[in-house]
């Protein structure tokens, strides 16, 4: 039972990450209003958010900036963000305080198992994988959150004409997803040349996307429509 070969891959190493003051207090203070416990039924969003909006799902947020911001523009919709790194939850918890945000919430779990567990089949209208980590190394590829299973995942979450968005620094994993995304009947890519989308003007550079343009790095953006079912 404990062979170590038929643990799940994680796409994470838990960091011990040295939280500020700032973070563990909104963590504490703010955790009731915004924090999701992990728990193996899946959630009533409705009843979660108290309405029933379109709904943005971002894994893997990293300091909340991004998704914070997204929330403060679109009070109409709803957010909900999974991160494992606990001082980037409590950073995110800080920023929405400060925005006052009530359409906002998130979980400070593994996003393959609150997927699987907590999210209900065809409940996101969009979902966000940004600047996931690339795992550079061959022998780590198998990390890599962008593959068949997880995509499988991921589109059994989302509705029929919803949007699955990603984007990456790394120029040979962006290959790979355009490869796992393109290959799926799941999805059809929105890209009007057939590859990449435009970066959207939206988007505040994040964390990540500063630091490869700090690097030399280019990004590429993709953009896939979750198919109606046939
Ligand atoms: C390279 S960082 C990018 C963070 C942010 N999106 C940005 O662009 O600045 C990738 C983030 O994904 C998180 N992550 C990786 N695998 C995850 C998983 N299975 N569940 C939740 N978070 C995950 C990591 O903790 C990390 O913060």
């Amino acid at each position: 039972m404990n062979d170590p070969r038929n643990r799940p891959i994680r796409s994470f190493v838990v960091r011990a990450g040295r939280m500020t003051g700032g973070q563990t207090r909104a963590l504490e203070e703010f955790w009731p209003r915004y924090g999701i416990e992990f728990s193996q039924s899946p959630l009533d969003l409705a009843a979660l958010f108290g309405r029933a909006a379109p709904r943005t799902l971002e894994i893997g947020f990293g300091n909340g900036e991004h998704l914070a911001s997204l929330a403060l523009a679109h009070p109409d919709r709803d957010y909900l963000g999974i991160e494992v790194h606990r001082p980037g939850v409590g950073h995110l918890f800080m920023l929405a305080d400060a925005n006052g945000s009530t359409n906002l919430r998130a979980s400070q779990h593994d996003a393959v198992e609150v997927l699987r567990e907590q999210i209900a089949p065809d409940v996101l209208d969009e979902v966000l994988v940004l600047f996931p980590d690339p795992w550079h190394k061959k022998r780590h590829h198998k990390r890599r959150l962008i593959q068949p299973p997880f995509v499988e995942l991921v589109a059994s979450r989302m509705k029929a004409g919803g949007v699955f968005r990603l984007a990456t620094d790394w120029e040979e994993y962006a290959l790979q997803m355009l490869d796992v995304l393109g290959a799926s009947a799941l999805f059809t890519n929105l890209s009007p040349t057939g590859d990449w989308m435009p970066r959207p003007e939206e988007r505040a550079p994040t964390r990540f996307e500063k630091r490869g343009a700090r690097l030399g790095h280019g990004v590429w953006d993709l953009a896939f429509g979750r198919n109606l079912p046939r």
